[in-house]
């Protein structure tokens, strides 16, 4: 059965029912409504340069395997095998040239195809029984595509393009997966942890929550923490200084941006006289590096689109954080629990030395050796807790900052409709719209035709 028709989100009033933070019958909707059909984050093709390459990821709780086949095509198949259901690969990477399943040997080739069944002759009398061999392939993701390398898979076959879906977002993440015209690779592995949150809490964060930055993090910019900052700002000051950071809202270099499927970004243009700025404590390569990110940015992005960085969350799992190209995944694990998976993206054209400090830089900021990052899904387990209780879940949770207030700015040169501002609560309250439709059963034929009227 599906829950339909039921308002968790008011756009109205700006209040959200806790009931989708905790329910067991909505989250398993959830698996089917949103995360079976919507665009999902499973890497980079720089984990799989080489053909016969694995990677393995989840879309929402089902395990997929990425392969590059022979002819250097990128796949993606459930990691299920079709005889009883087991695993046919549980290294999470690595290079080969078929899947074995260890239960009975039942092998499948990088295509998919089910080449080799042990007794086929003997055991099966040369006969599938029921269809044929052809029939019995790994379950293929049936729609796959790449953004600068960032590989995205769906398997709604009714769904837009990736392109179509990520909308205005596209303009955002074009500054971080291309930042030089050279594209972007993975830089080492990925950090992989379990919390006690909703997964919503973290993508709420993401998409719209600049709020919590002078509260939250105070402690950790307090004591000096600065990472990596390629854009340009002082987050310290910024992050320090509240009331400075609220009173910048009324500077139209600074605004959010909110599209069509839900994604959304708190950003700021970083000042055209602002000069080139290496974090504390990096070398003297990392400050050529910096100049010539600014550079190249100039020449391959927009004259706006290159001065942009802030946080942001394409619907519904994904994020990458501009102050540190951190790529964040929350993958439901349960409506109590959330594996989050954090990767460090760097310019392919970025020197090893340069990549190392940025890496070591972000993971000071974000993954489970970052500040940031405790600071707020810290916040996140607690906003879990009350949803979970009896009591906190009868009332409903504040979403209304700012929504009322008519601060819109037209598209102009390279920059898309926005509101004046990074912060307030309507970037999240589109993203939990969309959710809403989503989990309502509405076809993507509808929602594409209904147009687009953002919160
Ligand atoms: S479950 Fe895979 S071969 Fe039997
Ligand atoms: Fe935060």
């Amino acid at each position: 059965m599906v829950l339909s028709g039921i308002k968790w989100v008011d756009t109205d009033t700006g209040t959200i029912d806790r009931n989708i933070f905790y329910n067991d019958e909505i989250y398993q909707q959830e698996l089917e409504q949103i995360f079976a059909r919507s665009w999902l984050f499973l890497g980079h093709e720089s984990q799989i340069p080489n053909p016969g390459d694995f990677i393995q990821n989840t879309m929402g709780e089902d395990p997929v395997i990425v392969t590059r086949g022979k002819d250097g095509k990128i796949s993606a198949f459930l990691n299920s095998c079709r005889h009883r259901g087991n695993a046919v690969t549980r290294a999470n990477l690595g290079n080969t040239t078929s899947f074995m399943c260890a239960y009975h040997g039942w092998t499948y080739d990088l295509e998919g195809n089910l080449i080799s069944i042990p007794g086929y002759k003997e055991l099966y009398h040369d006969d599938m029984v029921v269809g044929t061999r052809a029939d019995w392939g790994l379950v293929e993701v049936p729609r796959i595509e790449s953004f600068y390398g960032l590989i995205f898979a769906n398997w709604d076959k009714s769904a837009p393009t990736l392109r179509e879906y990520m909308g205005e977002y596209a303009w955002f993440l074009e500054t971080r997966a291309n930042p030089t015209g050279h594209g972007s690779e993975i830089n080492g592995g990925i950090y992989k942890w379990t919390m006690d949150h909703n997964w919503k809490f973290a993508a709420d964060n993401f998409v719209g929550d600049g709020y919590h930055a002078g509260i939250s993090h105070k402690s950790a910019t307090l004591v000096g923490h600065r990472g990596t900052n390629i854009g340009g700002g002082n987050l310290q000051q910024q992050q320090t200084q509240q009331n400075a950071q609220f009173s910048r809202q009324a500077n139209p270099d600074t605004f959010r941006l909110a599209t069509k499927f839900g994604h959304g970004a708190g950003l700021n243009l970083r000042p055209v006289d602002a000069p080139v700025s290496s974090p504390e404590g990096t070398s003297k390569l990392m400050e050529e590096y910096q100049q010539f990110r600014r550079e190249e940015s100039a020449k391959v992005l927009g004259a706006n689109q290159q001065r942009v960085s802030g946080f942001n969350a394409m619907f519904p799992n994904f994020s990458i954080n501009s102050s540190a190209d951190q790529i964040h995944l929350w993958h439901p694990r349960g409506p109590l629990a959330t594996e989050s998976w954090v990767y460090v993206l760097v310019d392919a054209a970025a020197p090893k030395q340069v990549r190392d400090e940025l890496v070591l830089g972000a993971s000071r900021h974000f993954g489970p050796t970052g500040m940031f990052e405790q600071d707020d899904s810290d916040n996140w387990r607690l906003s879990t807790t009350g949803a979970k209780s009896v009591i906190g879940r009868r009332h409903p949770l504040h979403y209304a900052m700012g929504l009322k207030y008519n601060d819109w700015m037209e598209a102009k040169e390279d920059l898309p409709l926005r509101r004046m501002g990074s912060l307030g609560d309507t970037n999240q309250l589109n993203f939990y719209r969309h959710w809403q439709e989503m989990m309502w059963g509405k076809s993507w034929e509808e929602m594409q035709a209904a147009g687009f009227n953002p919160v």
